[in-house]
Protein backbone atom coordinates (compact mmCIF):
# COMPACT_ATOMS: atom_id res chain seq x y z
CA UNK A 1 0.00 0.00 0.00
CA UNK A 2 0.74 3.70 0.17
CA UNK A 3 1.71 3.64 3.77
CA UNK A 4 1.80 7.31 5.18
CA UNK A 5 1.89 8.77 1.35
CA UNK A 6 -1.03 10.34 -0.30
CA UNK A 7 0.36 8.93 -3.62
CA UNK A 8 2.12 6.01 -5.02
CA UNK A 9 4.50 8.70 -6.69
CA UNK A 10 5.79 10.80 -3.81
CA UNK A 11 5.79 7.04 -1.97
CA UNK A 12 8.40 6.19 -4.83
CA UNK A 13 10.18 9.71 -5.10
CA UNK A 14 11.16 8.52 -1.20
CA UNK A 15 11.95 5.41 -1.93
CA UNK A 16 14.77 6.33 -3.97
CA UNK A 17 17.73 6.28 -1.45
CA UNK A 18 16.62 2.60 -0.84
CA UNK A 19 16.37 1.40 -4.35
CA UNK A 20 19.46 3.01 -5.47
CA UNK A 21 21.06 1.62 -2.82
CA UNK A 22 19.46 -1.79 -4.23
CA UNK A 23 20.62 -1.01 -7.54
CA UNK A 24 24.33 -0.24 -6.81
CA UNK A 25 24.62 -3.47 -4.15
CA UNK A 26 27.25 -5.73 -5.20
CA UNK A 27 28.09 -4.04 -8.61
CA UNK A 28 31.08 -1.80 -7.30
CA UNK A 29 33.55 -4.21 -6.34
CA UNK A 30 37.61 -3.30 -5.90
CA UNK A 31 37.11 0.12 -7.62
CA UNK A 32 35.76 -1.45 -10.77
CA UNK A 33 31.88 -2.38 -12.29
CA UNK A 34 30.98 -6.50 -11.34
CA UNK A 35 27.70 -7.75 -13.25
CA UNK A 36 26.60 -10.95 -11.94
CA UNK A 37 25.27 -12.17 -15.44
CA UNK A 38 28.19 -10.67 -17.74
CA UNK A 39 31.93 -10.95 -16.45
CA UNK A 40 34.63 -8.93 -17.94
CA UNK A 41 35.15 -9.98 -21.45
CA UNK A 42 31.16 -10.26 -22.08
CA UNK A 43 31.87 -7.31 -24.55
CA UNK A 44 34.98 -8.18 -26.52
CA UNK A 45 33.07 -8.18 -30.02
CA UNK A 46 30.82 -4.73 -29.53
CA UNK A 47 32.14 -1.75 -31.31
CA UNK A 48 28.83 -0.05 -31.36
CA UNK A 49 25.69 0.48 -29.13
CA UNK A 50 22.63 1.37 -30.02
CA UNK A 51 19.89 2.10 -27.24
CA UNK A 52 16.35 1.50 -27.62
CA UNK A 53 13.35 2.66 -25.43
CA UNK A 54 10.23 5.11 -25.39
CA UNK A 55 9.78 7.79 -22.97
CA UNK A 56 10.82 8.34 -19.78
CA UNK A 57 13.41 5.27 -20.48
CA UNK A 58 14.51 6.84 -23.23
CA UNK A 59 15.45 9.71 -21.39
CA UNK A 60 17.29 7.00 -19.06
CA UNK A 61 18.67 5.86 -22.45
CA UNK A 62 20.16 8.88 -23.60
CA UNK A 63 21.88 9.42 -20.59
CA UNK A 64 23.66 6.27 -20.96
CA UNK A 65 23.93 7.22 -24.73
CA UNK A 66 26.10 10.11 -23.58
CA UNK A 67 28.08 8.07 -21.27
CA UNK A 68 29.14 5.39 -23.83
CA UNK A 69 30.07 8.35 -26.29
CA UNK A 70 32.42 9.37 -23.92
CA UNK A 71 34.02 6.35 -23.32
CA UNK A 72 35.23 6.51 -26.79
CA UNK A 73 32.37 4.14 -28.26
CA UNK A 74 30.35 4.56 -31.41
CA UNK A 75 26.33 4.75 -29.94
CA UNK A 76 22.54 5.29 -31.23
CA UNK A 77 19.75 6.29 -28.75
CA UNK A 78 16.99 5.50 -30.78
CA UNK A 79 13.19 6.11 -30.09
CA UNK A 80 12.17 2.49 -30.72
CA UNK A 81 8.40 3.83 -32.12
CA UNK A 82 11.20 5.28 -35.18
CA UNK A 83 13.43 2.42 -35.25
CA UNK A 84 13.20 1.17 -38.53
CA UNK A 85 13.67 4.90 -39.86
CA UNK A 86 16.28 5.81 -37.51
CA UNK A 87 18.86 3.48 -37.30
CA UNK A 88 22.11 2.93 -38.53
CA UNK A 89 23.82 0.13 -40.17
CA UNK A 90 23.34 -2.95 -37.84
CA UNK A 91 25.55 -6.39 -37.29
CA UNK A 92 27.06 -9.02 -34.75
CA UNK A 93 29.01 -6.13 -33.82
CA UNK A 94 26.07 -4.63 -32.59
CA UNK A 95 24.89 -4.35 -29.39
CA UNK A 96 21.39 -3.34 -28.94
CA UNK A 97 20.37 -2.24 -25.37
CA UNK A 98 16.45 -2.31 -24.44
CA UNK A 99 15.64 0.07 -21.49
CA UNK A 100 12.15 -0.82 -19.94
CA UNK A 101 10.83 -0.51 -17.01
CA UNK A 102 8.21 -3.15 -17.63
CA UNK A 103 9.97 -5.00 -20.39
CA UNK A 104 6.13 -5.37 -22.04
CA UNK A 105 6.63 -2.07 -24.38
CA UNK A 106 5.33 -3.19 -27.55
CA UNK A 107 7.88 -0.28 -29.35
CA UNK A 108 10.82 -1.34 -27.63
CA UNK A 109 9.96 -5.17 -27.60
CA UNK A 110 9.75 -4.49 -31.85
CA UNK A 111 12.86 -2.85 -32.15
CA UNK A 112 14.81 -5.50 -30.59
CA UNK A 113 13.45 -7.67 -32.50
CA UNK A 114 13.80 -6.15 -35.98
CA UNK A 115 17.62 -5.41 -34.51
CA UNK A 116 18.20 -9.03 -34.21
CA UNK A 117 16.74 -9.79 -37.20
CA UNK A 118 20.19 -8.17 -38.78
CA UNK A 119 22.08 -9.99 -36.27
CA UNK A 120 22.87 -7.45 -33.38
CA UNK A 121 23.36 -8.93 -29.88
CA UNK A 122 21.09 -7.96 -27.54
CA UNK A 123 20.64 -6.78 -23.88
CA UNK A 124 17.48 -5.92 -21.51
CA UNK A 125 17.80 -3.50 -18.90
CA UNK A 126 14.39 -3.95 -17.07
CA UNK A 127 13.11 -3.69 -13.74
CA UNK A 128 10.91 -6.95 -14.27
CA UNK A 129 12.55 -10.13 -13.55
CA UNK A 130 10.54 -12.84 -16.75
CA UNK A 131 9.24 -10.06 -18.48
CA UNK A 132 9.14 -10.45 -21.92
CA UNK A 133 12.19 -8.50 -22.83
CA UNK A 134 14.02 -10.35 -20.49
CA UNK A 135 13.47 -13.61 -21.65
CA UNK A 136 14.04 -12.52 -25.29
CA UNK A 137 17.15 -10.93 -25.06
CA UNK A 138 20.18 -12.41 -24.91
CA UNK A 139 20.93 -11.04 -21.47
CA UNK A 140 19.72 -9.24 -19.00
CA UNK A 141 20.27 -6.67 -16.41
CA UNK A 142 17.88 -5.70 -13.30
CA UNK A 143 17.66 -2.47 -11.94
CA UNK A 144 16.59 -3.90 -9.05
CA UNK A 145 14.14 -0.63 -8.40
CA UNK A 146 11.21 -2.89 -6.72
CA UNK A 147 7.72 -2.45 -8.14
CA UNK A 148 6.50 0.93 -8.92
CA UNK A 149 2.51 1.62 -9.15
CA UNK A 150 2.46 4.98 -10.36
CA UNK A 151 2.30 5.60 -13.98
CA UNK A 152 4.63 8.30 -13.60
CA UNK A 153 7.79 6.72 -13.61
CA UNK A 154 10.24 7.86 -10.91
CA UNK A 155 12.19 5.47 -9.47
CA UNK A 156 12.79 3.28 -11.91
CA UNK A 157 14.22 5.84 -14.06
CA UNK A 158 17.32 6.67 -11.37
CA UNK A 159 18.18 3.18 -10.92
CA UNK A 160 17.92 2.46 -14.92
CA UNK A 161 20.07 6.08 -15.24
CA UNK A 162 22.90 4.01 -12.66
CA UNK A 163 22.74 0.67 -14.00
CA UNK A 164 23.48 2.31 -17.26
CA UNK A 165 26.02 4.66 -16.09
CA UNK A 166 27.54 1.41 -14.41
CA UNK A 167 27.36 -1.38 -17.52
CA UNK A 168 28.98 1.61 -20.00
CA UNK A 169 32.12 1.57 -17.47
CA UNK A 170 32.06 -2.20 -18.23
CA UNK A 171 31.53 -2.30 -21.57
CA UNK A 172 34.21 0.26 -21.74
CA UNK A 173 36.29 -2.01 -20.52
CA UNK A 174 35.96 -4.93 -22.45
CA UNK A 175 36.15 -3.06 -26.26
CA UNK A 176 39.20 -2.31 -27.81
CA UNK A 177 38.32 0.87 -28.71
CA UNK A 178 37.00 1.73 -24.91
CA UNK A 179 38.31 4.41 -22.81
CA UNK A 180 37.01 3.51 -19.02
CA UNK A 181 36.57 7.44 -17.98
CA UNK A 182 40.16 8.94 -16.79
CA UNK A 183 38.15 9.34 -13.22
CA UNK A 184 36.20 6.41 -12.98
CA UNK A 185 37.44 5.55 -9.45
CA UNK A 186 36.22 8.45 -8.51
CA UNK A 187 33.10 8.71 -10.18
CA UNK A 188 32.43 5.03 -8.48
CA UNK A 189 33.04 6.48 -5.21
CA UNK A 190 30.96 9.37 -5.66
CA UNK A 191 28.19 6.90 -6.64
CA UNK A 192 28.53 5.42 -3.21
CA UNK A 193 26.93 8.56 -1.88
CA UNK A 194 24.40 8.86 -4.59
CA UNK A 195 21.68 7.43 -2.41
CA UNK A 196 22.55 9.46 0.98
CA UNK A 197 22.85 12.56 -1.24
CA UNK A 198 19.29 11.71 -2.60
CA UNK A 199 18.16 11.72 1.12
CA UNK A 200 19.36 15.33 1.54
CA UNK A 201 17.63 16.86 -1.62
CA UNK A 202 14.27 15.30 -0.07
CA UNK A 203 14.58 16.06 2.79
CA UNK A 204 15.59 19.98 1.91
CA UNK A 205 13.55 19.92 -1.20
CA UNK A 206 11.89 23.79 -2.11
CA UNK A 207 10.01 22.79 -4.69
CA UNK A 208 6.50 22.22 -3.09
CA UNK A 209 6.92 25.84 -1.99
CA UNK A 210 7.80 26.70 -5.50
CA UNK A 211 5.18 24.78 -7.15
CA UNK A 212 3.10 27.37 -5.63
CA UNK A 213 4.85 30.21 -7.01
CA UNK A 214 4.81 29.21 -10.46
CA UNK A 215 1.38 27.92 -10.74
CA UNK A 216 -1.00 29.64 -13.33
CA UNK A 217 2.04 30.08 -15.94
CA UNK A 218 1.18 29.40 -19.78
CA UNK A 219 3.49 27.02 -20.11
CA UNK A 220 6.85 25.72 -18.31
CA UNK A 221 10.18 25.45 -19.92
CA UNK A 222 12.92 23.18 -19.08
CA UNK A 223 16.25 23.36 -20.69
CA UNK A 224 19.81 21.94 -20.03
CA UNK A 225 22.56 20.49 -22.33
CA UNK A 226 24.46 17.63 -22.63
CA UNK A 227 23.55 15.20 -19.51
CA UNK A 228 21.28 17.97 -18.83
CA UNK A 229 19.71 17.95 -21.94
CA UNK A 230 17.76 14.50 -21.19
CA UNK A 231 17.08 15.36 -17.59
CA UNK A 232 15.53 18.50 -19.11
CA UNK A 233 12.97 16.28 -21.33
CA UNK A 234 12.58 13.91 -18.80
CA UNK A 235 11.54 17.08 -15.97
CA UNK A 236 9.18 18.42 -18.72
CA UNK A 237 7.46 14.92 -19.40
CA UNK A 238 6.67 14.38 -15.77
CA UNK A 239 5.47 18.12 -15.71
CA UNK A 240 2.71 17.18 -18.55
CA UNK A 241 1.91 13.41 -18.30
CA UNK A 242 0.39 14.42 -14.05
CA UNK A 243 -0.07 18.35 -14.23
CA UNK A 244 -1.76 18.36 -17.82
CA UNK A 245 -0.33 22.03 -18.24
CA UNK A 246 1.66 22.28 -20.90
CA UNK A 247 5.34 22.02 -20.82
CA UNK A 248 8.55 21.42 -22.95
CA UNK A 249 12.03 20.43 -22.63
CA UNK A 250 14.54 21.74 -25.07
CA UNK A 251 18.23 21.16 -25.40
CA UNK A 252 19.74 24.84 -23.72
CA UNK A 253 20.78 26.00 -27.06
CA UNK A 254 17.82 25.49 -29.28
CA UNK A 255 15.44 28.07 -27.44
CA UNK A 256 16.95 30.76 -29.85
CA UNK A 257 16.34 28.14 -33.06
CA UNK A 258 12.49 28.98 -32.25
CA UNK A 259 11.08 28.29 -28.77
CA UNK A 260 12.14 31.56 -27.59
CA UNK A 261 9.29 33.34 -29.76
CA UNK A 262 6.93 31.62 -26.88
CA UNK A 263 8.75 33.37 -24.02
CA UNK A 264 7.39 35.63 -21.69
CA UNK A 265 7.15 36.52 -18.02
CA UNK A 266 4.04 33.78 -18.09
CA UNK A 267 6.72 31.15 -18.80
CA UNK A 268 8.65 29.68 -15.73
CA UNK A 269 12.19 28.11 -17.54
CA UNK A 270 13.95 25.39 -15.29
CA UNK A 271 17.30 25.32 -16.08
CA UNK A 272 19.35 22.09 -15.48
CA UNK A 273 23.11 21.98 -14.63
CA UNK A 274 25.48 19.24 -13.04
CA UNK A 275 28.36 21.42 -12.15
CA UNK A 276 30.33 20.54 -15.49
CA UNK A 277 31.36 22.28 -18.06
CA UNK A 278 28.37 22.16 -20.04
CA UNK A 279 26.48 24.57 -18.18
CA UNK A 280 27.81 27.19 -19.06
CA UNK A 281 25.86 27.28 -22.41
CA UNK A 282 22.67 27.02 -20.47
CA UNK A 283 23.27 29.89 -18.26
CA UNK A 284 23.75 32.10 -21.26
CA UNK A 285 20.79 30.59 -23.05
CA UNK A 286 18.85 31.18 -19.59
CA UNK A 287 20.05 34.89 -19.39
CA UNK A 288 18.07 34.79 -23.02
CA UNK A 289 14.87 33.88 -21.59
CA UNK A 290 15.38 36.06 -18.32
CA UNK A 291 15.72 39.39 -20.49
CA UNK A 292 12.59 38.54 -22.13
CA UNK A 293 10.66 38.20 -18.94
CA UNK A 294 10.41 34.69 -18.24
CA UNK A 295 11.37 33.74 -14.02
CA UNK A 296 14.84 31.75 -14.39
CA UNK A 297 14.73 28.57 -11.73
CA UNK A 298 18.59 26.91 -11.60
CA UNK A 299 18.20 23.35 -10.75
CA UNK A 300 21.88 21.60 -9.40
CA UNK A 301 24.61 22.02 -7.47
CA UNK A 302 25.43 25.39 -6.01
CA UNK A 303 28.51 26.22 -6.87
CA UNK A 304 27.84 27.53 -10.51
CA UNK A 305 27.38 30.80 -11.74
CA UNK A 306 23.74 30.22 -12.72
CA UNK A 307 22.74 30.39 -9.64
CA UNK A 308 23.66 34.06 -9.12
CA UNK A 309 21.75 35.42 -12.05
CA UNK A 310 18.70 32.56 -11.42
CA UNK A 311 15.57 34.25 -9.70
CA UNK A 312 15.26 31.15 -7.62
CA UNK A 313 16.79 27.97 -7.04
CA UNK A 314 16.46 23.96 -5.78
CA UNK A 315 19.55 22.82 -5.20
CA UNK A 316 21.79 19.37 -5.45
CA UNK A 317 24.12 18.38 -3.06
CA UNK A 318 27.87 18.42 -4.93
CA UNK A 319 28.79 15.79 -6.51
CA UNK A 320 30.41 14.13 -9.48
CA UNK A 321 28.45 15.78 -12.28
CA UNK A 322 27.46 12.24 -13.46
CA UNK A 323 25.24 12.05 -10.92
CA UNK A 324 24.39 15.81 -10.34
CA UNK A 325 21.87 15.23 -12.85
CA UNK A 326 20.16 12.54 -11.32
CA UNK A 327 19.73 14.73 -7.86
CA UNK A 328 18.51 17.95 -10.22
CA UNK A 329 16.06 14.97 -11.83
CA UNK A 330 14.61 14.31 -8.36
CA UNK A 331 13.91 17.98 -7.63
CA UNK A 332 11.87 18.35 -10.73
CA UNK A 333 9.75 14.79 -9.38
CA UNK A 334 8.94 16.89 -6.60
CA UNK A 335 8.03 19.60 -8.28
CA UNK A 336 5.92 18.11 -10.71
CA UNK A 337 4.34 15.99 -7.92
CA UNK A 338 3.78 18.84 -5.93
CA UNK A 339 2.32 21.42 -9.02
CA UNK A 340 -0.01 18.29 -9.73
CA UNK A 341 -1.23 18.13 -5.80
CA UNK A 342 -2.03 21.98 -6.11
CA UNK A 343 -4.51 21.22 -9.16
CA UNK A 344 -5.85 18.09 -7.68
CA UNK A 345 -5.07 15.92 -10.32
CA UNK A 346 -5.65 12.30 -9.85
CA UNK A 347 -1.67 11.70 -9.56
CA UNK A 348 -1.32 8.33 -9.65
CA UNK A 349 -3.40 7.38 -12.88
CA UNK A 350 -2.86 10.37 -15.30
CA UNK A 351 -5.94 10.59 -17.93
CA UNK A 352 -5.20 8.73 -21.00
CA UNK A 353 -1.82 6.87 -19.91
CA UNK A 354 -0.70 3.35 -18.98
CA UNK A 355 1.41 2.23 -16.66
CA UNK A 356 2.39 -0.24 -19.65
CA UNK A 357 1.81 0.15 -23.01
CA UNK A 358 1.50 -2.99 -24.80
CA UNK A 359 -0.12 -1.67 -28.27
CA UNK A 360 2.10 -0.15 -30.85
O1 LIG B 1 7.98 0.12 -19.28
P1 LIG B 1 8.79 1.07 -20.11
O2 LIG B 1 9.98 1.59 -19.39
O3 LIG B 1 9.19 0.48 -21.44
O4 LIG B 1 7.81 2.28 -20.40
C1 LIG B 1 8.14 3.28 -21.32
C2 LIG B 1 7.22 4.48 -21.21
O5 LIG B 1 5.90 4.13 -21.55
C3 LIG B 1 7.22 5.11 -19.80
O6 LIG B 1 8.52 5.41 -19.38
C4 LIG B 1 6.37 6.39 -19.75
O7 LIG B 1 6.95 7.37 -20.54
C5 LIG B 1 6.22 6.85 -18.28
N1 LIG B 1 4.86 6.70 -17.83
C6 LIG B 1 6.59 8.29 -18.06
O8 LIG B 1 6.50 8.62 -16.71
Amino acid sequence: GKGEYDHYMLKEINNQPTSLANTIEGRIKDGDVAFESLPPGSFDDIDTVQFVACGTSYHAAMYGAQLVREAGLRTEVLRASEYESTSGPVDENTLVIAVTQSGETADTLDAVRKATECGARSLAVTNVVGSTAAREADDAIYIRAGPEVGVAATKTYSSQAVTLALLTQRIAADVPEGTPADDRGEMLEALEDLPKHVETVLETSRAEALARDVFGSKSYFFIGHGLGHSVALEGALKFKEITYEHAEGFAAGELKHGPLALVTEETPVFAVSTGSDSDSKTKTNAIEAQSRGAPIVAVGPDDQSLVDVADDHLSVPDTHPVWAGLLANVQLQLLSYYAARQLDRPIDKPRNLAKSVTVE
